[in-house]
């Protein structure tokens, strides 16, 4: 009996100690991740390590069960949180607790030319995310705006690498401060989407280098984002998804990437190369359901079962598995298992108010003659908005960045709260476009039928305008195929619907006529001369009508610039002049050569100016003016280590506050390889009262005067003579002043 005690107690005593070293030691926060991961990897069996590189339902991928590593849930992305789909369908699922803010289309970031508000949208975003228990964003995208016709620029940055690097560093610091990760996509060389599957790129180094990887790289290296998509598209003849020069060779070797690769959905095409070519995380590739004979469709996905199998079959061995899983639990410690991350808040009036702030400073006022805008209220009686975007809802569409938004304010909406009982605000719907308003099974709601015919509508519309004191016409394109939307690329430069002939017609009928354009492109405008104001507006989100109002009626002043260049005509972008770019849908492996290499956007309009653009890259006027004075330096030279700083003072010169985007642009005066004119290399956002001067300056240092010089697979800056060229615009240089970079010796 005592004796049976004692084994008792000793038996207690010798599992107390074993007892205390029971909490793992990836769960023990006083040891360093890395060290935890490996202590994850150590436990995990080689089936559990392939059950979390691929994905377990559309969104999701699953965790450890055993180990209580928790599943990641992904979500679109960019412009706000997707609605929940079911298991394995797109369709949603019919929650009611789903709905989210939508925020200003990237191209509206981008144009606000502050990367302050990207740091604001990234923030906000970032907190809808968490709230909603999604690790993942499946975004920001920024992809090149190589021609006005792909149909998703509007989920980009524009057509110049360093702007998009600049704006998409602070967007992911945001997001990714709430546990949250950014997966900026789609990586690389996505630039349309006819063909998007089954066209290889075929690009040289410099282009690659210098005008398509440097957003990726920024993301990547100052940005720290902790995941990235592959493309859908081939390079060198392999699919970005499985791509050994993007992913392994650069991604991976040259900036050093220690996150996740995930595939974009349905981009995984070939097991071997996705075991090898640096693939972490597949998604979304199509399955045949149970039909395959597997337990789970997803079992089915090529880093599933059957990367299982050649490992079973000791056709590949392990190496590559332990780095894909070691990668898929280091976002887990960065996201699920980091328990500090902040609890995230949807829905907020903050949420709204960052969305209207980042859409009024992305609004681009394009044209502005005899200074029609802003609209002076108490001198107006009549208002004519006129226009099918004045009603439509803009968030439901354009593939999967499409959204089930808690409320979406139009831009009659807008006007009309704006302008209360003050001004009589009439209607006129002018043409009828895209009347459908359904997405995945998210509807709008609205009833946007109207059989009348063309004429009968635009007789109605002239007659509505004659008789107001201001014509507001509402047109664009509208996120339904062909018109900014996934998966297909617009037809041509022209706006759908007649909207040209009744936007004449609108002129003729009365002269203070004010065109805002909703895009994410440029849109061919042969009305220009003869319509006095035009207004660039993107798909701005659940604010997009409050916003529009502030700006027209000067509440706040417009001070987006252009992200990318308006050609004139299709015929003035390289891609098309060069006839680089097929609209054709075809099978097989399409290759499309980037003829025009570094030459993209105003790189090409600059070489080309017997082709001026309608509005160049840069553009954006305000209500007030402003004044350039003489930009200096602070030293005449620099040593290739040293720096120089370019100054130059801007003086509100009109009547109102308003806000400027001084840029600066380097000029290589003799270089070894072709170089552009020009280069965006700094930008600054200021805000002016009335006669208030300010200075401001930019550093220069080697990087920005660098290019890639591919013979040595190297960013070069050769010595010699350079020039800061500041300006408004890419086309409106107010000055220049060179300097010289010295040899090392
Ligand atoms: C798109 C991605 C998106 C994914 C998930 C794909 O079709 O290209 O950008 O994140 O679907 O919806």
């Amino acid at each position: 009996m005592r004796l049976h005690a004692l084994f008792i107690g000793l038996a207690w005593l010798a599992a107390a100690p074993a007892e205390a070293q029971v909490t793992p030691a990836y769960l023990d926060e006083t040891i360093p991740v890395e060290e935890r991961i490996e202590d994850v990897l150590n436990r995990m069996t080689t089936e559990e390590k392939v059950a979390i590189i691929h994905a377990q339902s559309k969104f999701s991928s699953a965790g450890v069960p055993r180990l209580g590593l928790p599943e990641i849930w992904t979500t679109d992305g960019p412009h706000g949180i997707r609605p929940e789909v079911f298991w394995d369908q797109w369709d949603q699922a019919g929650w009611t607790n789903d709905s989210c803010v939508a925020f200003p289309a990237l191209t509206c970031l981008a144009a606000t030319w502050n990367p302050e508000m990207a740091r604001l949208y990234g923030k906000s975003i970032g907190e809808e995310a968490r709230y909603r228990k999604k690790d993942v964003i499946l975004g920001p995208g920024v992809n090149i705006y190589r021609t006005p016709l792909n149909g998703r620029n509007f989920e980009y940055m524009g057509e110049d690498p360093y702007l998009a690097a600049r704006m998409v560093v602070p967007y992911i610091r945001g997001v990714q401060e709430n546990g949250v990760a950014t997966c900026v996509k789609h990586f690389a060389l996505n630039n349309h989407e006819v063909n998007r599957h089954n066209t290889n790129v075929v690009v040289d180094d410099r282009a690659l280098y210098e005008i398509y990887l440097p957003a990726f790289k920024a993301a990547v290296q100052e940005g720290g984002t902790w995941a990235i998509m592959g493309a859908y598209n081939l390079y060198k003849g392999q699919h970005a998804c499985h791509n050994k020069y993007l992913l392994n060779d650069i991604l991976k070797k040259e900036w050093g990437f220690d996150g996740v690769v995930i595939s974009d959905w349905g981009g995984t095409h070939h097991t071997m190369e996705a075991i090898q070519n640096g693939l972490d995380l597949e998604f979304g590739t199509w399955t045949n359901g149970l039909a395959g004979g597997a337990k789970k469709a997803y079992d089915n996905y090529h880093l599933a079962l059957p990367y299982l199998r050649l490992i079973r079959e000791g056709k590949v061995g392990t190496d590559e598995l332990n780095d894909k899983a070691r990668r898929v639990l280091r976002l887990m410690f960065r996201t699920t298992l980091n328990p500090h991350r902040p609890l995230g808040s949807m829905l907020s009036e903050a949420h709204y108010d960052a969305a209207r702030r980042i859409a009024e400073e992305g609004i681009v006022l394009l044209q502005n003659k005899g200074g029609l805008l802003p609209i002076d209220l108490s001198r107006v009686k009549k208002i004519a908005v006129i226009g099918e975007n004045a009603i439509k809802m803009m968030t439901v569409g354009g593939g999967s960045s499409s959204l089930k938004v808690q409320h979406e304010c139009t831009p009659l909406d807008g006007i009309r709260r704006r302008v209360a009982d003050s001004v009589e605000v009439v209607f006129a719907r002018g043409y009828v476009g895209d009347v459908s308003g359904e997405y995945n099974g998210v509807t709008t709601g609205q009833d946007l039928r109207d059989d009348r015919t063309p004429d009968v509508l635009r007789d109605e519309a002239v007659r509505t305008a004659t008789q107001a004191d201001y014509v507001i016409f509402f047109g664009g394109l509208n996120k339904s195929a062909g018109q900014d939307c996934e998966d297909a690329d617009r037809a041509g430069l022209s706006l759908p619907y007649g909207q040209d002939s009744l936007i004449a017609a609108l002129a003729k009928a009365n002269k203070n006529l004010i065109v805002v354009n909703v895009s994410g492109n440029a849109v061919a405008m042969p009305w220009a001369d003869d319509v006095p104001a035009i207004m660039q507006v993107w798909f701005l989100g659940s604010e997009a009508g409050n916003a529009i109002a502030a700006v027209l009626t000067g509440d706040v002043p417009p001070s987006g610039k252009l992200p990318f260049t308006f050609p004139a005509k299709l015929e003035d972008v390289a891609a098309h002049s060069l006839n680089a770019y097929t609209g054709e849908r075809k099978r097989g492996i399409v290759d499309i050569e980037y003829k025009e290499s570094i030459f993209v956007g105003y790189r090409w309009a600059d070489k080309h100016t017997d082709k001026e653009p309608l509005f160049p890259f840069g553009h954006g006027l305000s209500y007030t003016t402003f004044d350039y004075g003489k930009p200096r330096v602070d030293a005449k030279s620099m040593f290739p280590d040293g720096k120089v700083t370019v100054s130059v003072r801007v003086k509100n010169t009109g009547k109102r506050t308003g806000q400027e985007t001084v840029q600066l642009y380097v000029s290589d005066k003799k270089a070894s390889l072709p170089r552009p004119v020009k280069e965006l290399k700094g930008f600054q956002k200021v805000t002016l009262a009335p006669g208030e001067e300010k200075e401001v300056s930019f550093i220069v240092t080697r990087e920005a005067l660098s290019f890639f010089d591919d013979r040595k697979h190297a960013w070069v800056a050769e010595p010699g003579t350079f020039e800061a060229l500041i300006g408004a615009s890419a086309t409106d240089i107010r000055g220049r002043v060179a300097f010289t970079l010295k040899t090392d010796d």
